[in-house]
């Protein structure tokens, strides 16, 4: 056991005021991330006032310039991509607009998006996964009034009490490095780092934490919960991709897919001293129900942690401290809710064909990059989207704006019992989101809004956020116009 790395002031994970111009550099080179060999980590470095930074935490205000520019010493292809950024097209960072090895690319763009946890990565065409797997991925952290009132009624301070988790599942060689081969079925490893940081625990006083959870694994689902002795702790969720909820919501546990974020409150002043908390994932059904008798390659899978499985992530050790109880508050943002009456409805079908993976009969790559779907300027519109039973869970992804979950229809049992809603909806559908888990069988409908004051068309993606699906073209192109 290690203790978790923290948001720091140099290395990986530096918090990095972003409000002025950043040069990051993608660069292959050695990292001490865990005991023995160093790794050779694929990773976005600078220096930021003498400090030496690697993948840093940006962090930035509502409203305030992010200004960043990228140069790729990769040797190949690459973007940074913001992931949930209500962004043009040029400063998206999508495969669409690749920055070649040795040429570099200016991101710059303000900052439209409500507080929350949002990520960068890498995001070239075919290499999306095999980039982010070597390491290419970092922390966006948006602050705004109400976020900033949040913390001083439960006297949070980040890095102290309010933490970012990166939880990320690789496949680890002996070696100590990263090892991702592309063309197969889904990466999964057998290590579930946290912070950079391999089976971290994290010591605790008696008070409450703010945890934000962000899973930026190639493939892998979590089924997380804070475990107590045998027993899931109750949590206060607060937010998710978007930022924070209206309401906190009281759960034990939720799904936590390739891309979400999840924002909750641990209270541990109850917690006596000595004790030690788990975060976990509890096993569940990975509905892996590709049609019968297709063969999938997964040699990497006989080294890895089944999909579904039980699995320890985190521990947290309650130290001695007197007990500082405070509520959490019940009320916590304003969220405007897209107003939907006669909105057109358009449908999205999951599905495959034993080789490869689409949506509505199209596969980026194999339907060479065509745009299948234009929606207008300002429009709102529901997306129906159906997965199929033979299939697998697709964490779907749309770039440029931020939706929200109207309702899901025929979940699996593992789904519908941690709804509360008429609609379906679970209680992290309740805010903005920008990736949506979708099960076999399950159809999911989402609310969106393409409102925008960028200056003519745009051109974003929708794919699945499980980075091998994408990689093989489960990914279209769609086109904002007027
Ligand atoms: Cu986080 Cu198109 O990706
Ligand atoms: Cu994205
Ligand atoms: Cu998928």
């Amino acid at each position: 056991m290690r203790p978790l790395r923290m948001p720091g002031a140099s290395g990986l994970l530096t918090v990095v005021q972003a409000n002025r111009p950043l040069a990051l550099s993608a660069t292959i080179a050695h990292e001490q991330l865990l005991p023995g060999r160093t790794t050779d980590l694929w990773a976005y470095r600078g220096s930021v006032e003498g400090h030496r930074v690697v993948n840093p935490l940006l962090r930035v205000s509502r409203g305030e310039m992010l200004d960043v520019t990228l140069v790729n010493r990769l040797g190949e292809d690459t973007t940074i991509h913001w992931h949930g950024m209500h962004v043009d097209e040029r400063n998206d960072g999508s495969g669409m607009h690749p920055v070649g090895n040795g040429a570099s690319q200016r991101y710059r763009f303000r900052i439209d998006n409500r507080a929350g946890l949002y990520w960068y990565h890498a995001h070239p065409h075919f290499r999306t996964g095999a980039q982010i797997h070597q390491g290419l991925a970092g922390l966006l952290l948006i602050e705004d009034e109400e976020d900033e009132q949040l913390r001083a009624q439960l006297d949070l301070r980040l890095g102290d009490n309010e933490i970012p988790l990166i939880i990320q599942d690789k496949l680890i060689d002996r070696h100590n490095n990263f090892k991702h081969s592309m063309g197969e079925e889904d990466w999964l490893g057998n290590f579930t780092l946290v912070n950079w940081t391999r089976q971290p625990f994290l010591e605790v006083t008696r008070r409450v934490y703010r945890l934000r959870m962000l899973n930026a694994s190639n493939g892998r689902t979590y089924r997380l919960a804070f475990m107590r002795r045998d027993e899931a702790m109750p949590l206060q969720l607060i937010g998710n991709d978007g930022g924070l909820l209206e309401r906190t919501q009281q759960i034990t546990e939720a799904f936590l897919a390739p891309a979400q974020r999840l924002d909750v409150l641990l209270d541990l002043a109850h917690v006596p001293a000595g004790e030690h908390i788990m975060l976990r994932s509890l096993a569940y059904d990975p509905m892996e129900n590709e049609p019968p008798g297709q063969e999938l390659p997964a040699f990497h899978h006989e080294l890895a942690v089944p999909m579904g499985a039980a699995a320890d992530i985190m521990s947290l050790r309650v130290g001695e401290s007197t007990p500082k109880p405070i509520p959490a508050p019940a009320a916590l943002a304003s969220m405007r809710r897209i107003a939907v009456a006669d909105a057109p409805v358009r449908q999205f079908r999951l599905h495959t064909d034993g080789q490869r993976w689409y949506i509505n009969g199209y596969n980026y790559h194999q339907d060479m990059q065509a745009i299948p779907v234009t929606v207008r300027r300002n429009q709102v519109e529901i997306w129906e989207i159906r997965n199929e039973m033979e299939s697998m869970p697709h964490p779907m992804h749309l770039h440029g704006f931020q939706f929200q979950v109207l309702g899901r229809r025929d979940s699996p049992d593992q789904v519908r019992r941690l709804s509360r809603a008429a609609n379906g909806t679970t209680p992290q559908d309740l805010g903005w989101s920008d990736t949506v888990l979708i099960w076999p069988g399950e159809t999911v409908k989402i609310a969106l809004d393409f409102s925008h004051d960028f200056k003519g068309d745009q051109t974003y993606m929708f794919h699945c956020h499980n980075l091998e699906h994408e990689d093989q073209g489960m990914m279209m192109s769609y086109r904002v116009v007027g």
